[in-house]
């Protein structure tokens, strides 16, 4: 495959899938396609942003001519897309729903659109394994659990999922999908747990706790889901769903209590707060499909990803500032405001 378009590639997981390809593929071209929200940070591919195999477009996925014209100038066998733009946060998603029904929904269907006018080779929708909804204390995801999804971000993934199937079944389109679970790592957005909780906890901040914190969630670090992506963009089956996981469930208390020992801080900065609306007790994932048709299984231990993120978090104070200014801080203040005491600094 010669030509790859990424979107998405300024955010968490596309960012690092994009420098993944570069480093990897020497004779790859790697289109990123992304329109630059909130969450998307040119900062997070500088080092690889003068590279010859790297270009940049700023474009919203639901605008069909600004998406064609870049597809109309590749050759259609020789590229395949893999989608990772979206809006991502399940608490944004509750608190209006109207940008996930446009972009994760309408994006995907005006990309697919555009991907089967231009004839692109393979296409892999990265989902999640939200849209399977909520596992009681036992069990797991498999590719065949029916879709349930809790909140309106899964519930718009979903649709997407279907989407993509429905034109693998109509059209013939080499879609392939990937579920995830949760993945941590470096230049993820400090609104999602780790990453909050690590700025928050390096400055002394209050951490909050929704609910019991009793609920558990699957860990796999970012590098691995790219190794995962990878393979199936490789060797994935036309029309196949594909599940990874970390093989690293743990509840949020205890990953809190986790974070606050690595870095040096007490137990009295976690404040309990309301629980999130529909959240979903548990998620974990059965990924033998991907173990054996794949070759692919989980490289990086919790605890060592974990260390390592916090090193990196440490030593990007300059990002973290850069993106705790405007809009996230209007974003923390509605989200979490007087539900929060002082910081413990202050
Ligand atoms: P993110 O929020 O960090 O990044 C999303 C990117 O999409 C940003 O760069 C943003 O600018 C871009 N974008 C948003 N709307 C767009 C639009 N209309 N047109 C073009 N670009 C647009 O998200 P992430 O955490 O990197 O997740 C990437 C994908 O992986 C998503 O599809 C998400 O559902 C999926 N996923 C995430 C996780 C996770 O734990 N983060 C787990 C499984 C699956
Ligand atoms: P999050 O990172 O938002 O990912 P997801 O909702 O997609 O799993 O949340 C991970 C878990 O942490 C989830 O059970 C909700 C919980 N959580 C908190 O307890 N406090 C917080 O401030 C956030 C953002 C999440």
């Amino acid at each position: 495959m010669k030509h790859v378009v990424v979107t998405g590639g300024c955010g968490f997981i596309g960012s690092n899938f994009v420098r993944q390809q570069l480093a990897e593929y020497p004779d790859r071209q790697i289109i990123n396609l992304d329109l630059l929200t909130y969450a998307g940070n040119p900062l997070n591919l500088k080092d690889v942003a003068d590279s010859p195999r790297y270009s940049f477009h700023r474009v919203d996925i639901c605008d069909r001519p600004a998406v064609d014209a870049v597809l109309e100038d590749l050759p259609g066998d020789e590229t395949a897309v893999v989608h990772f733009a979206a809006e991502s946060h399940v608490d944004r998603s509750i608190a209006d729903s109207g940008p996930f029904i446009r972009t994760n929904i309408v994006g995907t269907q005006v990309l697919l659109d555009a991907c089967r006018h231009s004839g692109v080779s393979r296409f892999v929708q990265v989902s999640t394994d939200e849209v399977y909804g909520s596992l009681g204390d036992e069990g797991w995801f498999v590719e065949d659990t029916p879709l349930d999804p809790s909140s309106p971000y899964s519930a718009s993934k979903a649709a997407a999922d279907m989407l993509v199937q429905s034109y693998c079944r109509t059209f013939d389109f080499p879609g392939m999908i990937t579920r995830c679970s949760n993945n941590y790592g470096p230049y993820q957005f400090p609104e999602k747990l780790i990453p909050l909780f690590i700025s928050r906890a390096l400055d002394h901040e209050r951490l909050p706790v929704y609910g019991t914190g009793k609920n558990v969630r699957d860990w796999i670090h970012v590098t691995d889901h790219c190794r995962g992506i990878d393979a199936v963009l490789a060797s994935g089956q036309p029309g196949r769903v594909y599940n990874f996981g970390g093989a690293a469930e743990v509840q949020n208390l205890e990953l809190t209590k986790l974070l606050l020992q690595l870095l040096d801080r007490p137990e009295s900065l976690i404040q309990f707060v309301a629980d999130r609306p529909g959240h979903d007790h548990r998620y974990a994932i059965d990924f033998s499909r991907a173990r054996t048709e794949l070759d692919w299984s989980p490289q990086v231990t919790f605890e060592q990803g974990l260390r390592e993120t916090i090193d990196w978090y440490r030593s990007h104070q300059d990002w973290i500032d850069g993106i705790r200014s405007g809009e996230y801080r209007n974003w923390i203040d509605r989200q979490y405001g007087e539900r929060l005491e002082p910081d413990t600094a202050s």
